[in-house]
């Protein structure tokens, strides 16, 4: 099969990484007999520095136009004093919202080699965590309409957290789906003690659970879903939630598994384009130091292969492989422990591609 890739390496340890996922994508292509086309876009800072916005109206369709999209990391301090309007972020929301990658798949998962890396205790870990976050991600207070204004002589600013039944639906529908091929379990995390969206939430959660009688499903508030993360992560399988709760439960969650270099994403659409990246930033203080983790990015790759382009072998491919250096004891440093081998971004990338 022939694939267009659009690729936003951006900013930071972005470039980096992403060189190690297309270095593993060219393996797979060359093993089973698929050619991926990739278009390179710059996003965020230094598209800011080139063009003076985050995201040309070009590279936009560049985006949309491909099969998919591979996404490094965007922003760093030297853009943190950017007007909101053309912050690197915002390319990154306008994006999402300009694709349709409303249903963004974050799977937690501490691959049993690396269980001394989580700094949660073994008996908390077990035999491993493997659990799922659906973050819905084109709505709520991300998208919501926000003003800073001067109100009595002081400045207020609002943000509003919009969510309509049908974006609430469309995200638990696939959250409920992802559940039946799982593990046939799924906690919605809200907040329905205090806020309207989360009531709306809840009540639209529920009558889809009654479509789905198989799956095990139970209502759970954010804050206690933040405790019960640490105290008690294996007894989640898929949890869903809206878009600002999954993205700091996803934060929380990608400790479980040692590093945050390790979690990768994908945010899906409800067609075939998605978008897939890791879950961590740009980590502008090790960037060009060749010592990021591009596991996260690699297992976005695998991602993609498997909701994209419907190529589960090749996916597994990727998966087992990193499965098999991680067994040899090669570890970046984020993840580095007494008696591995340290094993730099580029390294990582070659071993991976060697044991497709
Ligand atoms: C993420 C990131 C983004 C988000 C930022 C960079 C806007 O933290 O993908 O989790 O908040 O969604
Ligand atoms: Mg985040």
């Amino acid at each position: 099969m022939n694939k267009k890739i659009t690729v936003l390496p951006g900013d930071g340890i972005g470039p980096e990484i992403v060189a190690e996922a297309i270095k593993v994508l060219d393996r797979v292509a060359e093993k089973f007999d698929h050619s991926f086309d990739y278009t390179y876009v710059d996003i965020g800072g230094c598209s800011i520095d080139k063009f003076g916005t985050p995201i040309t109206d070009e590279g936009m369709e560049k985006c949309k136009s491909a099969d998919s999209v591979l996404l490094g990391a965007v922003g760093g301090p030297k853009w943190d004093t950017c007007p909101p309007a053309i912050r690197p972020e915002k390319a990154l929301l306008a994006v999402r919202k300009e694709l349709g990658l409303f249903a963004n798949l974050r799977p937690t998962r501490l691959f049993p080699q690396l269980a001394d890396a989580s700094p949660l205790k073994k008996e908390i870990v077990g035999n491993g965590i493997d659990l799922l976050i659906v973050r819905e991600l084109t709505g709520g207070v991300y998208f919501g309409e926000r003003r800073t204004e001067e109100v009595n002589g002081e400045l207020v600013a609002t943000d509003i957290m919009p969510y309509s039944e049908h974006e609430i639906e469309r995200i638990g529908r696939v959250a409920f789906e992802t559940a039946m091929k799982r593990g046939k379990k799924l906690a919605s995390v809200d907040k329905a003690n205090v806020l309207d969206t989360s009531r709306l939430w809840r009540k639209t959660m529920h009558r889809l659970a009654e479509e789905y009688p198989e799956v095990e499903y139970s209502d759970i508030l954010v804050d206690n879903t933040a405790m019960q993360l640490i105290k008690n992560p294996t007894q989640f399988d898929v949890l869903v939630t809206e878009n600002m709760f999954g993205d700091i439960l996803s934060d929380e969650a990608s400790m479980l598994t040692g590093s945050i270099g390790m979690m990768p994403s994908a945010s899906l659409s409800s067609g075939t384009l998605g978008m897939y990246e890791p879950i961590h930033g740009s980590a502008p203080d090790i960037a060009g130091m060749n010592i990021a983790n591009p596991i996260g990015t690699i297992l976005s790759a695998a991602m993609m292969l498997r909701y994209s382009f419907d190529m589960a072998a090749e996916a597994d491919a990727i998966e087992a492989a990193v499965n098999a250096v991680l067994d040899e004891g090669c570890r970046t440093g984020d993840i580095m422990q007494e008696g591995m081998k340290k094993t730099s971004c580029s390294e990582m990338g070659d071993l991976v591609a060697e044991r497709i």
